[in-house]
């Protein structure tokens, strides 16, 4: 009864305390890694403050949850204790009585002994068992989470040879799981061979969720997406992103070297392959200028190369893979002008008649496309070359302006 009293109230204990020790962790892990904001803001006394709040409230339910277990202890002292007591006057009066042998004495003692041991190890066991369980249950949450994105086949599915319409969306919408809204809406459009597809819109319009449906990182809600004529859900994710090369809009590069991030998708290229993408992708000047050159040593994050160089970097590791589709998703914004015209004209020479789509902010990088789709919040509100858009698109028409102001 008493024990199952301890292990009702230990238990809500330690799940206390585990979600203590997670705030903790966040807390630190936020300051650490957003260091310079919170210096460049003057905020170390407030993060100090948070700090210890979270540390001093982890202490607090420590030390009661100890106390509880110090409590416990003490009582299981006591038990063995009296139970000595009880052994040793007993047995006195039978030892001066003469019944009992000194030896029968020690026998007792010894198997007391070894009886209240096992009472102490049952007291840790049911000291430990609820936070046990409180981890287990944890641990049970991790493993039994399955992934919304699920493969309905392992079986690679029959592409048709060089099929015009690489990409096709019919009338998609998407909305996400924990979203009421749709982010996007009644998009119809094909990413066609040879051609480069180019979509723009302010920011928050949907273009960078057009990029994750492509590469089934979500689900369409409505509508269907096709793959070279077939729908995403009817292939392995393997298949289907064998076929894509994504450059995203927050460039990630891997710790290691440059050229093992090139190799990252062909780990047999050769160093010209490489040196050629780097070429293309603008970046071989400032490589060769390394002293290491393809073997210059990348940070965790790429954080030793600016924002552009992370571009340029993860640009040249997209071109190395050669699929059928390239998707670029705001991949030119932290260049300037003149090797963002120059990475263009390269790239339009090397992508050859696979299909490339460009997610831009600025009308310069994608004035050239055969095609443009101008997203406003999360519906195309015009689709056309740069000169039809400019006569029938009122939002492009703004866009245009605004970055070439007259
Ligand atoms: N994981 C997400 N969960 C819920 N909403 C999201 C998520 N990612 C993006 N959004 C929302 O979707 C909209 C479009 O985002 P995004 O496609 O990134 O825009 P863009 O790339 O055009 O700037 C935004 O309003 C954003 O708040
Ligand atoms: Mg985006």
């Amino acid at each position: 009864m008493f024990l199952k009293k301890i292990m009702r109230s230990a238990s809500p204990l330690f799940r206390k305390l585990q979600k203590l020790l997670d705030r903790m962790s966040t807390v630190l892990l936020e300051n650490i890694t957003g260091v310079r904001v919170v210096r460049a803001f003057n905020k170390e006394a407030h993060e100090q403050n948070r700090l210890n709040t979270s540390f001093s409230g982890y202490a607090d339910t420590s030390i009661k949850a100890n106390r509880m277990f110090a409590s416990l202890d003490g009582l299981s002292f006591f038990t063995v204790n009296v139970f000595v007591i009880l052994v040793y006057s007993f047995s006195g009066f039978r030892v001066t009585a003469g019944a009992f042998a000194v030896a029968d004495l020690a026998a007792i003692i010894e198997y007391a002994m070894l009886a209240l041991f096992y009472l102490m190890m049952a007291q840790m066991v049911i000291l430990t068992l609820p936070r046990a369980i409180e981890c287990a249950d944890r641990v049970r949450t991790v493993l039994g989470f399955s992934p919304t994105i699920q493969d309905l086949t392992k079986k690679k599915v029959w592409f048709p040879a060089s099929p015009a319409h690489v990409v096709q969306f019919q009338n998609v919408a998407f909305r996400f799981a924990d979203s009421e809204e749709y982010t996007l809406k009644n998009l119809s459009f094909s990413c066609r061979r040879g051609e480069t597809t180019a979509i723009i819109g302010g920011t928050g319009s949907g273009k960078s969720t057009v990029a994750s449906l492509i590469l089934r990182f979500n689900d369409v809600t409505d509508g269907a997406l096709l793959l070279n004529g077939i729908d995403l859900r009817k292939m392995p994710q393997e298949q289907l992103r064998d076929h894509i090369a994504y450059v995203q809009q927050r460039a990630w590069l891997f710790a290691g070297t440059i050229r093992e991030n090139l190799q990252y998708s062909n780990p047999n290229a050769s160093d010209e392959v490489l040196w050629h993408a780097l070429e293309v992708a603008q970046a071989a000047d400032f490589v060769r200028s390394l002293p290491d050159g393809l073997d210059a040593f990348v940070a965790q994050g790429g954080t030793n190369f600016s924002g552009g160089q992370k571009q340029r970097l993860s640009i040249a590791r997209a071109l190395v893979k050669r699929p059928d589709l390239y998707i670029f998703d705001d991949s030119f914004s932290a260049l300037d002008f003149k090797t963002d015209a120059a990475l263009r004209r390269e790239l339009a020479k090397e992508t050859g008649d696979a299909a490339v789509l460009i997610i831009a902010q600025r009308v310069s990088t994608i004035r050239h496309a055969q095609q443009i789709i101008v997203l406003h919040e999360g519906e195309p509100v015009g689709i056309g070359t740069h000169d039809e858009l400019l006569t029938k698109c009122s939002v492009y028409r703004e866009i245009y302006e605004f970055c070439n102001p007259s």
